[in-house]
């Protein structure tokens, strides 16, 4: 793909982005307020590129994608000509409100406009903009290079042709979208996120098992099956008549259990607890290098997705 691409605020998110539209071979211009930022973009892209290259997960060189990438001295040069403008500021309705209004100003409106927030619905965002039809969330997972889900969240009045370019942009470039019919706060991926997070900040609360067991359950449980199908799939598969079937045996169960849990209010002394065996497990000093651990992980468990056949 050739389209210009413009990306808005050059921190962790905007810099992913950048990486996954200049790896597709579109175009990028990258512009962040904070000069200094800007400046540092260069390096921490090109760590990330060359980490990719040793991974195999480029088909050409960390140079040849890099070169697309663009530094904007101001959103104006950033936004000229772009297909799609990836917006990545701080996560405050404020900051949501005044950039959205400017990039809507500097733009027409064939050009879509999407936000990476992860919580605050388009239409608090778009609702007074003369520009609105084109205006979204395409919320990443990070990094968006590696984890390729995009929720498409269109306000009410966003246009249905709007949405469709979007989903085949960020289709292209190789991300998966996925689409969410009407606003709610959260979208999807986080919905369900909080809802595993509650249930195991419960279960920890009330003294059911330690946090090492919890983390156990999932990668070594739930998360084996859930990084190639999802939970509407794996019960599919999970009796042999299919989901009525599992309905049937276990509907019952979860019924009982769901009447059981609760929400979690998020006390700070839990957290605190949580916290503290944590630090025991993995010290401040060591957490950089378990950070890069985990990305190298999970390249190497993109590298073998990409060998599945459906
Ligand atoms: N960090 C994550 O895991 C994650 C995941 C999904 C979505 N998001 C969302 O992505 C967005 C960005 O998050 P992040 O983690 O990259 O934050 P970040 O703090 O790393 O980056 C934000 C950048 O925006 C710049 N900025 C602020 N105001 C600006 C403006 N008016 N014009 C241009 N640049 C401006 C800042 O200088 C900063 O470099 C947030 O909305 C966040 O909710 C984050």
């Amino acid at each position: 793909m050739n389209e210009r691409i413009g990306i808005v605020g050059a921190g962790l998110i905007g810099r992913a982005w950048a990486i996954v539209f200049a790896r597709a071979g579109c175009s990028v211009a990258i512009h962040d307020s904070a000069p200094e930022t800007l400046a540092a973009c260069r390096t921490l892209l090109r760590d990330n590129v060359s980490d990719l290259a040793q991974h195999d997960l480029i088909s050409e060189t960390p140079d040849t994608v890099l070169r697309r990438i663009t530094p904007a001295a101001t959103l104006a040069e950033a936004l000229k000509g772009a297909a799609l403008v990836q917006e990545n500021v701080r996560e405050t309705l404020e900051a949501k409100q005044a950039i959205f209004a400017e990039m809507d100003r500097l733009t027409g409106h064939e050009t879509i406009l999407a936000s990476s927030t992860s919580w605050i619905p388009a239409s608090s965002f778009s609702a007074a903009l003369a520009g609105r039809g084109r205006i979204m969330v395409g919320h990443p997972v990070n990094p968006p290079y590696l984890v390729p889900l995009v929720e498409l969240a269109p306000a009410p009045w966003t246009t249905p042709d709007a949405v469709e370019r979007a989903r085949d942009l960020y289709a292209r470039a190789g991300q998966t979208p996925v689409l969410l019919k009407k606003e709610i706060t959260g979208f999807l991926l986080n919905r369900i996120q909080g809802a595993v997070l509650n249930e195991a900040l419960n279960l920890y609360a009330g003294g059911y098992a330690s946090i090492e067991d919890l983390d156990k359950v999932m990668k070594d449980g739930l998360g084996m099956r859930w990084s190639f199908m999802g939970p509407f799939e794996t019960i599919d598969l999970n009796a042999p008549g299919g989901v009525i079937d599992y309905a049937a045996r276990y509907g019952k169960a979860y019924r009982d259990v769901a009447c059981e849990q609760a929400g979690n209010d998020w006390d700070p002394e839990l957290l605190a607890r949580i916290h503290a065996e944590r630090r025991a497990a993995l010290p401040v000093a060591q957490m950089g290098e378990r950070s890069r651990w985990r990305d190298n992980r999970l390249m190497a468990l993109v590298a073998h997705k990409r060998k599945r056949v459906s």
